[in-house]
């Protein structure tokens, strides 16, 4: 018999209920106990933490957020709360923990793997997709569906009054929900960080869609895309606001109208997308992702975290994962680029 633990860091996401019932229920099932330790890396350090049974997890799959909390915390953590964590874990008789968790969580997972040979398994959520090693994380489908149906409200509404509407989803490094949400939204540009934003092409675009009778488009703009030939003491200066994330749909809004005199909007659809009801898809990869992490504890594959790719599950080294941010489909730009404006 075996006691784990599991526990949620960093952003929260849609699924993540589902990753922590399917490790419960097929822990039950391999006749283990499992811990749920609360908001995240914190619970280790303040020891709190409570048995997961299946009347706490049953119920929960269609329900967004996580039922165990979490908090941010950003690596690197110090030496003295890293030996918190492995004394706390030790004390708690625990042989393994599951950390559910994007890029910090992972990180701390990686240090405590490496200082104390912590027995950790990772993971992978975000809904930015920007882990590498996995072709999706889970609560990226429903992100992109939630931006999806915000972009095809905008579009009627921006048709009817002859506007440009400039939509800002999130993605602070990488632009995958831009990408693909702009593609399945119809979006006539889409910007992401991965590539400084032309203010001067993406005007030349909007006047050439007008010469052809549209008098409306659709822009879809990451949080962290940057715009290229300004500096960031310029922007302030412009515009009084700082080149930062949350303002980047303001700024380019701002310029576009300053340049085409077209009359121009702004929505910013922040922390909705990472808000309520998984999709089908990230209710099933997150329950797969769970039981293909107990599968790992059961294997002893430590340090490793649950991977998805070419629609096969399988695991990788949590360092290879977080070494590098996933970057955007390529191809997939190249498609999207033939629709805009
Ligand atoms: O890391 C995921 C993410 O959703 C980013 O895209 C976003 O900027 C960030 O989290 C915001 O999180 P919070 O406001 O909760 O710190």
């Amino acid at each position: 018999m075996k006691k784990i633990g599991i526990l949620t860091g960093g952003a929260d996401c849609p699924g993540l209920n589902s990753v922590i019932r399917a490790v419960v229920r097929k822990s039950i099932d391999e006749g283990w106990v499992v811990t749920g330790v609360k908001n995240g890396w914190n619970g280790l350090i303040e020891n709190d933490m409570r048995v997961l049974d299946y009347r706490l997890t049953s119920g929960i799959l269609d329900r967004g957020g996580t039922i165990l909390g979490t908090s941010r915390l950003v690596p690197p953590l110090s030496k003295a709360k890293n030996k918190i964590i492995a004394e706390n874990f030790a004390r708690s008789g625990m042989d393994a923990l599951i950390a559910v968790g994007g890029e910090d969580t992972l990180k701390i997972a990686l240090e405590l793997f490496k200082t104390y040979s912590l027995p950790v398994v990772g993971v992978p959520k975000s809904i930015d997709n920007a882990l590498s090693g996995t072709d999706y994380t889970f609560g990226f489908d429903t992100a992109v569906n939630v931006a999806t149906e915000c972009i095809d409200r905008l579009h009627t509404t921006a048709e009817s009054h002859h506007r440009i509407i400039v939509i800002e989803v999130m993605g602070v490094y990488t632009g995958w929900i831009a990408l693909e949400a702009g593609i399945a939204g119809g979006a006539h540009y889409i910007l992401t960080p991965e590539f400084p934003i032309e203010i001067d092409k993406v005007c030349a675009s909007l006047r050439a869609r007008h010469k052809r009778g549209k008098s409306f488009s659709i822009i879809v703009v990451s949080e962290g895309a940057r715009i290229q030939g300004f500096s960031d003491e310029e922007i302030e200066k412009k515009f009084g606001k700082k080149h930062r994330v949350g303002r980047i749909a303001e700024i380019i809004a701002a310029l576009i109208e300053e340049n085409t005199q077209y009359e121009t909007r702004v929505s910013v659809l922040g922390h909705i997308q990472r808000g309520g009801t998984p999709t089908a898809y990230d209710r099933i990869i997150g329950t797969r992702f769970g039981f293909k992490a107990v599968e790992l504890v059961k294997e002893n594959k430590f340090g490793q975290m649950v991977s998805l790719r070419n629609n096969k599950f399988d695991s990788v080294d949590i360092a290879e994962a977080v070494r590098k941010r996933k970057a955007i489909d390529q191809d997939l730009l190249e498609i999207a680029k033939v629709f805009f404006a």
